[in-house]
C-alpha cells in the first residue's frame, strides 16, 4: 500500500485519474505535476474511490495552469424565426452538430452557428424558406469586450480600501454616540499603518486579533465578472466581517474539487421566512452569478432591515464557472468526467434535479448540452443542494433561481405544459416583481412572466420544479435576466449593475409575498 499525492490540473484531470487507475504514472506527467506545485491552489481534499487496492487515497488538488481557449472567431448568433415544423429543422441542425441552441420560444430559435458551417446552414434555411437575422456577427470580437480586466495592482488596491471601508463604517457605529460620530470621511491611509502609529485615538479599542480583519479585504465590485476566487474571498470576508448576520458553509465539494460555498445572511429573527437563491447553475450564465453576488452585497449593508433569512449560493457549478473564464466562455455543463468509453464532458445541472427526471427538453445523450446526466442528482453539485434541503430546519417559502438570457420570470411546470393548483398565487407575484423590475432602474426593463414550458419551452429535471414539488416550497420561480438577444450571454460588464438591481427588485418583491404566508 502506498499514498499518492495527485495533483489534479485543470486540462488533464481526466488523464491523471486514468492514469491512476491504470497504474503507471507516466514520467512525463510526474515532470509536469511536480512543476506545478507552485502555482497551486488549494481547494478542499476529495478521496477518490478506486477499484485497484494498491492505492489507498489520491488528493487532488485543482492548480491552474495554461490551457489551450476555445475561440469563437467567426463563429456567429443567429435568431432564426421559426415556429410549428420549422424548429425541426433547427433541431436537425442541433443533431448534425453545425448549430447549437441559446435560447428560443415559439416564434424564435437563437443559434450559434460555427463558422465552417455558416455556408451550409444558410443553404439549408433558404431551400427550406426559413427566415433568420444575424444578431452577432462574431462571438470572438463580443467575447473579447465583454470583460474589462483589471490588473494585480487595481485589484490588491480594491482589497485594501475595502477593508479599510469596512473598518470604518464598523467603527462608525461603535461609537456612534460617542466622540467620533462626526467621522464622515473614509481615512485614505493604511489602517495598518495608523494602528502600529501610537497617536490614534481608536488604539485603544482595537482588540486583539482585529488586525488580521481589518487587512482582510475583498476584491468585488460590480464593474466586471469576477473568478471564483474572488467570489469565494467575498463571502468568506462577509462571514468573517459580520459574524453577526453572515455565515458561510461548504455545502460541497464539485466534481473538479472546489467547495460549494453557500452563504447565510440572518438577524437570527423567529417567524421570518427562509428564501433560497442560486445563481450560476449553467456556468456561462455570468450576469446570474454577478447579480446574486450585488443581492448579497445589498442585503448585507441593509442588514437593518432584513426581512428574511437569505441562503445565497451564487455559484452552483464552480468548475463550469471557472472553466468559463480559462477554456470555453461558453461552457453551460458541469465539467464532469466522460462516461466510460465517451468523450463529451459535463451534465446539465437544470435537467439533473429529481423531479419528472429525464422528461420532456432533456437528452440522455452526453454529448448534447441538455444532456440529463445517468440519474436524479447524479452530480455532485445537485446532489449537494438536495442533500442540503435534507439537513435543514429552516421555514423555505421561496425558491429563486437565476439564469439568463430572455428577461423572463417563470413558475412552474417546466417539465411540461402545466401549472401547480396554486399557480394563481404565483402568477401575481411574478407580475408585481415585473412591475418592480421595471421600476427599478431608469431602462424600463420588460420581464414577461409566465409558465416555464409555456414562455419558453420545456425542460424537466429543473431545480424550480423539484423545489415546488418536492420540497413544497411555494414561490419557486426561475428568473432569466437581461437581455432579449442583442448580447445574449455576452452580456457586456457594464450591464451588471442595472441588470443586477432589477434582480434584487425582483427578490425583495418575493420575500414581501413570502412574510405574507
Ligand atoms: C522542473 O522543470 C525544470 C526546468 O523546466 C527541470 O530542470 C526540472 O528537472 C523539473 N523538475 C522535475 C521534478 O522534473
Ligand atoms: C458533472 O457531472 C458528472 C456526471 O457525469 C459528475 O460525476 C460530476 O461530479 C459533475 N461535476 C461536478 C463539478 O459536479
Ligand atoms: C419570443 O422571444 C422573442 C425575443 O425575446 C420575443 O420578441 C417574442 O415575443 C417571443 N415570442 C413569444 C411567442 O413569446
Ligand atoms: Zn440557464
Amino acid at each position: 500500500m502506498f499514498r499518492l499525492i495527485i495533483i489534479q490540473t485543470a486540462i488533464i484531470s481526466a488523464v491523471v485519474i486514468n492514469c491512476v487507475e491504470l497504474m503507471t504514472l507516466d514520467p512525463k506527467l510526474q515532470h509536469i505535476l511536480s512543476n506545478q506545485t507552485n502555482q497551486a491552489r488549494e481547494y478542499d481534499s476529495v478521496p477518490i474511490e478506486s477499484g485497484a487496492d494498491v492505492i489507498d487515497a489520491v488528493v487532488i488538488k485543482a492548480v491552474e495552469i495554461p490551457e489551450e481557449r476555445v475561440t469563437y472567431e467567426g463563429a456567429q448568433l443567429w435568431r432564426v424565426l421559426a415556429d410549428g415544423e420549422q424548429s425541426e429543422f433547427v433541431s436537425y441542425l442541433q443533431d448534425t452538430g453545425d448549430v447549437s441552441m441559446w435560447t428560443g420560444n415559439e416564434s424564435i430559435v437563437d443559434v450559434l452557428v460555427r463558422p465552417e458551417s455558416i455556408s451550409r446552414v444558410t443553404r439549408f434555411l433558404r431551400e427550406r424558406q426559413v427566415k433568420y437575422d444575424i444578431i452577432i456577427p462574431d462571438l470572438q470580437q463580443a467575447i473579447d469586450q465583454e470583460n474589462p480586466s483589471a490588473s494585480e495592482e487595481e485589484l490588491e488596491e480594491l482589497e485594501g480600501r475595502k477593508a479599510r471601508y469596512a473598518w470604518w463604517k464598523r467603527r462608525k457605529r461603535q461609537h456612534k454616540s460617542h466622540i467620533h460620530s462626526n467621522i464622515t470621511s473614509i481615512p485614505r491611509y493604511l489602517v495598518a499603518s495608523e494602528y502600529g502609529g501610537g497617536n490614534d485615538v481608536y488604539q485603544k479599542k482595537i482588540k486583539k486579533g482585529e488586525l488580521d480583519t481589518l487587512m482582510a479585504g475583498h476584491r468585488m465590485e460590480w464593474t466586471r465578472y469576477h473568478r471564483l476566487d474572488d467570489i469565494y474571498g467575498y463571502i468568506d470576508y462577509l462571514a468573517q466581517t459580520y459574524p453577526d448576520i453572515c455565515s458561510s458553509m461548504a455545502i460541497g465539494t464539485s466534481f473538479e474539487g472546489r467547495p460549494i460555498k453557500l452563504l447565510r445572511i440572518s438577524k437570527g429573527e423567529k417567524n421570518v421566512p427562509a428564501i433560497w437563491i442560486d445563481g450560476g447553475i449553467h456556468a456561462r450564465e455570468w450576469i446570474s452569478t454577478a447579480s446574486v453576488t450585488y443581492i448579497i452585497n445589498y442585503l448585507v449593508e441593509n442588514s437593518d432591515d432584513l426581512k428574511a433569512d437569505y441562503y445565497i449560493l451564487p455559484v452552483v457549478n464552480p468548475d463550469g464557472y471557472e472553466y468559463t473564464f480559462r477554456g470555453d466562455r461558453l461552457w453551460r455543463k458541469n465539467r464532469s468526467s466522460p462516461e466510460k468509453g465517451g468523450v463529451c464532458i459535463g451534465v446539465d445541472l437544470n435537467r439533473n434535479f429529481g423531479y419528472r427526471w429525464g422528461g420532456l427538453g432533456t437528452s440522455r445523450q452526453p454529448c448534447r448540452e441538455i444532456y440529463a446526466g445517468t440519474g436524479p442528482f447524479s452530480e455532485p453539485e445537485t446532489a449537494a443542494i438536495k442533500n442540503f434541503f435534507e439537513a435543514t430546519s429552516a421555514n423555505f417559502k421561496a425558491f429563486l433561481t437565476f439564469h439568463s438570457y430572455g428577461q423572463y420570470i417563470l413558475y412552474p411546470w417546466g417539465y411540461a405544459q402545466r401549472v401547480p393548483p396554486d399557480y394563481a398565487d404565483l402568477d401575481r407575484v411574478a407580475q408585481k416583481s415585473a412591475v418592480a423590475m421595471k421600476k427599478a432602474t431608469t431602462q424600463n426593463t420588460v420581464y414577461t412572466v409566465g409558465n416555464s414550458a409555456t414562455a419558453l419551452y420545456a425542460a424537466a429535471g429543473g431545480s424550480d420544479d423539484w423545489a415546488k414539488a418536492m420540497l413544497k416550497i411555494k414561490y419557486a420561480y426561475t428568473i432569466e435576466l437581461r437581455d432579449k438577444g442583442r448580447n445574449g450571454f455576452i452580456l457586456p460588464a457594464g450591464y451588471i449593475i442595472p441588470t443586477a438591481k432589477e434582480a434584487l427588485a425582483s427578490v425583495l418583491t418575493i420575500t414581501d409575498a413570502a412574510r405574507k404566508l
